[in-house]
């Protein structure tokens, strides 16, 4: 008895270190230690075996039992060390940082050119007292043309080739449109607010054009309006003077000279002297030799747009304009096509 129990001890002691050596994780161990050294594990199973033998005999397998366990539990303890140095050692190699590799850079984003003049013109004009506000692509022929003093059959609706959407309402007509110009907000804006009204409305509008290095079927405009009382011409070349320099140098000189649009009376196209060669050089690429590059049209709100609104034109008075950021970013940084600010190349793009 004696014998067969000491036997199976050591059988059993070997065996569960022989399967020791074979496990790498917390969770086998754990496993192992519950087979073995648990309430029902294999050695606890034959040491309640002892309770049989007699008293000489308990003693010597008692003994020998104690052995076996704390055996096992110092391994088990080894083992245990082992497998979380081995678990940091492969985190450490895997974090492990060549500080003589060359970095990899990371790709920042940037705004595209078109947004960063986009935001420049407006802080111009918030920095006068304007406030920004947009307006829907989608619009009605109302706002486009009617509420602008360009009523049905008027010959000035050649001025914008539109691109006509497709719906028809019950009188057969189609009055829906890719907006030609950010100018509908002008009548949308005064619509929902009395005077004293000082806007700037930057936004996307569209054309039926055959493209080339001047022309986009779509591109973006800046409009701006004030209308209060007392609102004179002057006001008008002030403010237009004034972010003609903060947007081109403070050497600017501005020049006005009459231009027909529907909805201002009179209308005026606004030039700077050419920032490039000061009208010095008659192969200018920029102002081809005039000396002036025309940058905007502008003009005092025709009474009948007021009118249009609810205004009382004999009360109020006002001035507006509008400008198209793509032309003013190719004159600042001398891009010869417009097609390249919606080509989507970055070897454009990253430029800026
Ligand atoms: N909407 C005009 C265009 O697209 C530009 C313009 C001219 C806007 C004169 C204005 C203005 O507000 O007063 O050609």
């Amino acid at each position: 008895m004696t014998q067969s129990t000491a036997q199976s001890i050591e059988e059993l002691t070997q065996t569960a270190l022989g399967e020791l050596v074979l496990l790498d994780n917390s969770e086998a161990l754990e496993q192992w230690r519950v087979r073995y050294l648990g309430r029902r594990g294999g050695l606890t199973g034959i040491l309640r075996g002892l309770s049989q033998l007699d008293i000489e005999q308990r003693r010597e397998v008692g003994a020998l039992g104690n052995r076996a366990k704390s055996t096992l539990e110092d391994e088990l303890e080894k083992r245990s060390q082992e497998i979380s140095q081995a678990r940091l050692a492969q985190v450490a190699d895997l974090e492990r940082i060549d500080v003589t590799l060359p970095g990899r850079p990371v790709a920042t984003g940037r705004l595209h050119p078109t947004t960063q003049v986009v935001r420049e013109i407006t802080d111009a004009f918030v920095a006068m007292g304007f406030s920004i506000v947009e307006g829907p692509e989608v619009e009605w022929d109302h706002y486009n043309f009617e509420m602008l003093n360009i009523p049905q059959g008027h010959p000035a609706r050649d001025m914008w080739n539109t691109l006509w959407v497709d719906y028809v309402n019950e009188e057969g007509q189609r009055p829906m449109l890719l907006r030609t110009h950010t100018s509908p907000m002008q009548a949308r804006v005064m619509e929902s607010a009395q005077p004293p009204v000082r806007v700037i409305v930057p936004g996307k509008c569209y054309r039926y054009e055959a493209t080339d290095a001047t022309h986009e079927w779509h591109f973006y405009q800046v409009e701006g309006l004030a209308v209060d009382e007392g609102i004179t011409f002057a006001d008008l070349k002030g403010t237009l003077f004034e972010f003609a320099r903060r947007l081109f140098g403070s050497e600017r000189k501005v020049r006005f000279r009459c231009d027909y649009f529907p909805f201002v009376e009179p209308g005026v196209d606004m030039s700077i002297d050419c920032f490039s060669c000061q009208g010095t050089d008659s192969s200018c690429r920029i102002c081809r030799g005039s000396g002036w590059i025309e940058i905007m049209g502008a003009g005092m709100v025709h009474p009948q747009v007021l009118a249009g609104v609810g205004y009382d034109a004999e009360k109020y008075t006002g001035f507006a304009f509008g400008l198209g950021p793509e032309r003013i970013a190719m004159l600042k940084y001398g891009i010869d096509d417009i097609r390249h600010f919606y080509s989507n190349d970055l070897r454009f793009l990253r430029q800026f």
